[in-house]
């Protein structure tokens, strides 16, 4: 039993989260300081709670337009929602699904460029990207999903990382995985070429599984997305790279990742527990903002939260069930 979703929106999974349990989504209708309050709220209602981890959505964070919606990915539940299959399912479909790959469809032009910033209108501080903890090096993007392509193949790649804001169009981003991302800028320095991207915040969580989909380095991630979904995603241009992107998201930054450009980066507090002063202390240069009207900016909690570490089975206990027994690269 399980169903394909019937829209690749961040904000279609969130109106069938609430119709399916209008207690799973929390509304914050006051005003919210842009940094640690969000945080603070998210790991105070894990306190003591016997199992919920409701969406937290932020409709006003200081002055900025965007309201700020996190703890998405921090129950089961709602991974298996996305998927469209009960939560018994969830490892049995994930392991199906992500073996069936559907190739993208392209268009011109999509909602997620509805609004579009440039050149000097360039500004990462009109995005409401916080600072998560006190000791955390500054403001860091904890739900980007960086697009990129293989300098020799052109195959295209999705994986998270986390990115700390530099300046107006400035961001520092650690590859420490060492995976795909980490091999094209490897493979592009010695080329002496920049790596063109695109960071992708706020999808269907199907994308955001896409970009956690540890496969071959020949496969485009996009056909996993499609292949996750049942049904082609839908991907437009970009409108500075040569990149292209999920058309119904949210919010893309474009740029590049500087070859040869070392800066650094953290610490920030990781899922382990740990503020980690590890960093490949790469460097992008931001070229275009681009959004949809009334985009929603989604976050994720970061640290040893619930999410991105929805492992209900280990909440009490780390390190009690198989996964997350099993040694992680980050
Ligand atoms: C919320 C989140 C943040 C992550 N941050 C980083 C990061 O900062 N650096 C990194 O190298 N990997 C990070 N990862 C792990 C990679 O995204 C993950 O290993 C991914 O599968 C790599 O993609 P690839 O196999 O296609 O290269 C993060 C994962 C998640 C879920």
């Amino acid at each position: 039993m399980s169903s394909s979703p019937d829209s690749q929106t961040l904000r279609d999974f969130l109106a069938q989260v609430e119709k399916a349990n209008p207690k799973d989504i929390l509304r914050f209708k006051d005003r919210i300081a842009l940094d640690y309050e969000a945080t603070a709220v998210a790991l105070e209602l894990e306190r003591g709670r016997a199992w919920q981890a409701p969406v937290l959505w932020f409709e006003k964070v200081e002055d900025f337009e965007m309201p700020v919606v996190t703890n998405v990915f921090a129950t089961r539940g709602r991974y298996a929602m996305a998927l469209g299959i009960p939560e018994d399912r969830l490892i049995e479909e994930w392991a199906q699904r992500g073996d069936r790959m559907i190739e993208p469809k392209l268009h011109d032009k999509g909602p997620v460029q509805e609004v579009v910033y440039k050149g000097a209108d360039v500004d990462l501080g009109r995005i409401p990207i916080k600072t998560h903890f006190e000791r955390d090096g500054g403001r860091y993007i904890t739900n980007g999903i960086i697009i990129a392509k293989d300098p020799e193949t052109g195959v295209r790649n999705a994986s998270h990382h986390r990115m700390q804001v530099k300046g107006r169009n400035r961001l520092g981003t650690s590859l420490h995985s060492r995976r795909h991302l980490w091999d094209y800028v490897r493979r592009a320095e010695e080329l002496g070429k920049e790596i063109p991207i695109a960071i992708v915040i706020g999808g269907h969580p199907l994308m955001t599984f896409a970009g956690l989909w540890k496969g071959s380095m020949a496969i485009d991630e996009y056909a996993v997305a499609g292949g996750l979904a049942g049904r082609p995603l839908d991907i437009s241009k970009c409108v500075t790279v040569p990149i292209e992107v999920p058309a119904q998201g949210e919010l893309v930054i474009e740029g590049h990742i500087l070859p040869g450009v070392r800066e650094p980066e953290g610490p920030f507090a990781e899922f382990t527990g740990y503020h980690s002063e590890r960093s490949t202390e790469n460097v992008i240069e931001v070229t275009a903002i681009t959004h949809r009207k009334g985009a929603i900016y989604q976050d994720v909690v970061g640290g040893m939260s619930d999410e991105p570490a929805a492992c209900w089975p280990c909440r009490r206990k780390r390190g009690s069930c198989a996964p997350c027994a099993a040694p992680s690269p980050t």
